[in-house]
């Protein structure tokens, strides 16, 4: 298997350090513009591999697009990140040119990858990525509900006291700051509602923290995240490239589902070995399904910039 990280910045290379790590490819290419970047950090990377021992040949190429063919899976992280006080929707228009062209550059060496856009804005920069490339939507996934899913469950051990990974539940919607929807009716610890185990005040505070989980951090670090950034984007290619059917918040081409079409949002989705293979759409109480359509109607706002 063979995958293609674009961008060796600080989220692309940590989403290379983990699919080195779990050894979801036998080769990663990692490709910056910035001259002798992503060489510097694939040979960082491979000094580590007897350390931590695995198997994965890490290449670094400056521009070199002919060294990523064959790839099936491409996880497009080039771009700006924001800084303290920006929001991911004033990244728009640099971050449209740069991802049309890497995407189109990738598509010429690897007609069959599938794509993962993680640069923001996200969910216009997925949506770009589908109409500008021309493929099937199936194989154009875009990463902020994963991440935005986990720091929801974050939040909610924090108020809960209690271990991460015995929880559930997902955030719906746009990933910005005001159009992420972390679902509290259906989150639960081992099953047990947190509804029924968190007064609402609380439950209000998880769903606020979370929706600001990104600018929180950036306020902290002085620009945005990349640990966990890095780790979602790298949980989808595993997802993928084991094929494991698992279920994951993804930002995907609506063609009626949540009463949307023409957009990419996030909803929960089946990720396996042809990309997104199944959109989990329920029935949505009246409150969520007016801030889906809020959420959706912004996305659509920024989304009209691009034609432009
Ligand atoms: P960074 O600045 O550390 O890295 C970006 C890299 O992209 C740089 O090394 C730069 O040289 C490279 N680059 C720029 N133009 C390029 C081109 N045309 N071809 C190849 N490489 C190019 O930024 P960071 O922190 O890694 O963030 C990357 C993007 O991911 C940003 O847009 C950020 O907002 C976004 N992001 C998205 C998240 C999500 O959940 N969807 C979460 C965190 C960040």
């Amino acid at each position: 298997m063979k995958v293609t990280v674009v961008g060796a910045g600080a989220v692309g290379a940590t989403c290379a350090d983990n699919i080195a790590r779990k050894e979801l490819a036998n080769e990663l290419v990692l490709l910056d513009i910035k001259e002798g970047f992503a060489e510097g950090k694939a040979i960082d990377m491979m000094q580590t591999a007897t350390l931590l021992g695995f198997d994965t040949k890490i290449t670094g190429v400056t521009g070199d697009y002919s060294k990523t063919a064959g790839s099936d899976v491409v996880v497009i992280t080039s771009g700006l990140p924001r800084k303290p006080g920006m929001t991911r929707e004033e990244l728009i228009g640099i971050n449209a040119g740069i991802v049309k062209g890497v995407a189109e550059n990738i598509l010429k060496f690897s007609p069959e990858a599938i794509f993962i856009v993680i640069s923001n804005p996200m969910d216009t920069m997925t949506y770009l990525a589908l109409k500008s490339l021309g493929l099937p939507k199936h194989r154009i996934i875009g990463m902020g509900g994963t991440l935005d899913s986990s720091r929801f469950k974050f939040y909610l051990s924090q108020a809960l006291n209690c271990n991460p990974n015995d929880l559930q539940g997902f955030v719906i919607g746009g990933h910005g700051d005001t159009t992420m929807i972390p679902l509290t009716r259906l989150a639960t610890y081992q099953s047990l509602p947190v509804s029924n185990l968190l007064d609402k005040d609380t439950l209000d505070k998880v769903a606020a923290d979370t929706m600001v989980g990104g600018a929180t951090l950036t306020g902290l670090i002085g620009t945005s995240a990349w640990y966990a950034p890095g780790a979602a984007g790298a949980a989808l290619v595993e997802a993928i490239l084991r094929d494991e059917k698992k279920l994951f918040t993804c930002c995907v081409s609506l063609e009626g589902e949540y009463g949307q079409e023409d957009i990419c949002l996030g909803v929960p989705v089946i990720i396996g070995r042809s990309g997104w293979e199944k959109i989990i759409d329920f029935k949505l109480t009246d409150e969520e399904q007016v801030a889906f359509n809020k959420s959706a109607d912004a996305v659509r706002n920024m989304n009209s910039v691009l034609a432009e």
